[in-house]
């Protein structure tokens, strides 16, 4: 996806370890002797990380077009089971240590989320938690609707929707690598649209724009905030739900 801003290809791989930092963090505390269920996991970037180190996960995906990709990159794995599914009509069975949901809650009205999380509950270890990561906005929830229907939530909405199931929010913290390449490809959208596409030279700014984000990290990222900018418009948070008070 990122090749269409002039990225390099590994532009997505950086991403995605740097993501993946941040997830070992968060789940320093959770017991890796147990089982994970990763819930519209795509085609399974993340359910391959967790067989790394949890004994056994369980990924569904809804989509025809990637559970093909989800199957190939997760056949090697003895320890995961993928299946192909609506999350929604999922029956989850047994008790899992890590219940992963990848942009998931964004494709998913509210009513939808609340009943999805309420029947994860009981499916959660003593210890086991509830990861999200979600794409936000800054102020009011924006619903898309037409080709690519999508609920970009603020950190205040989730918030409300978590404390109505009941999860209690053990720590919110925004997804700086996810934020940065964000950065990135929102200028590159403007570039797009201020320069005529002859002149573009897609290749060339992309790289730029790709090389400037990595090396003026971290301080590019909180720049927008010492400013007073609201950039990027959409940013993403993880969110680490447990069912009881945290010890
Ligand atoms: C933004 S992608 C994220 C994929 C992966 N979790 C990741 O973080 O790389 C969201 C995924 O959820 C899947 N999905 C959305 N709604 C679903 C549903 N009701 N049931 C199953 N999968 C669903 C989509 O097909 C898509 O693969």
């Amino acid at each position: 996806m990122m090749e269409s801003f002039g990225f390099p290809v590994s532009a997505g791989d950086f991403r995605f370890r740097a993501e993946a930092r941040i997830v070992r963090r968060l789940l320093g505390r959770v017991e890796h002797n147990g089982p994970v269920l990763d819930l519209g996991s795509g085609v399974g970037y993340w359910a391959e990380e967790f067989a790394h180190s949890f004994s056994w996960v369980v990924a569904v995906e809804g989509s025809n077009a990637l559970y093909p990709a989800l199957e190939e990159r997760c056949t090697p794995y003895s320890n995961i089971r993928v299946i192909h599914g609506n999350v929604l009509s999922f029956e989850p069975d047994g008790h899992y240590n890590l219940i992963f949901l990848g942009g998931l809650l964004m494709y998913l009205d509210e009513n939808d989320v609340i009943a999805l999380l309420q029947r994860l509950i009981p499916c959660l270890g003593s210890d086991g938690v509830i990861l999200c990561r979600e794409s936000t906005v800054r102020s009011e929830t924006v619903t898309r609707t037409g080709g690519y229907p999508v609920v970009y939530r603020s950190v205040p909405d989730y918030k409300r929707i978590f404390k109505h199931c009941g999860l209690t929010l053990r720590h919110v913290e925004r997804n700086e690598p996810y934020v940065l390449m964000q950065m990135g490809c929102e200028l590159i959208k403007r570039w797009k649209r201020v320069v005529p596409e002859p002149f573009q030279a897609l290749r060339v700014m992309g790289r730029l724009t790709y090389w400037g984000m990595r090396l003026g990290r971290p301080w590019i990222s909180r720049l927008p905030k010492v400013l007073g900018i609201p950039f990027p418009s959409l940013e993403n948070h993880f969110f680490v739900l447990g069912s009881g008070d945290y010890l």
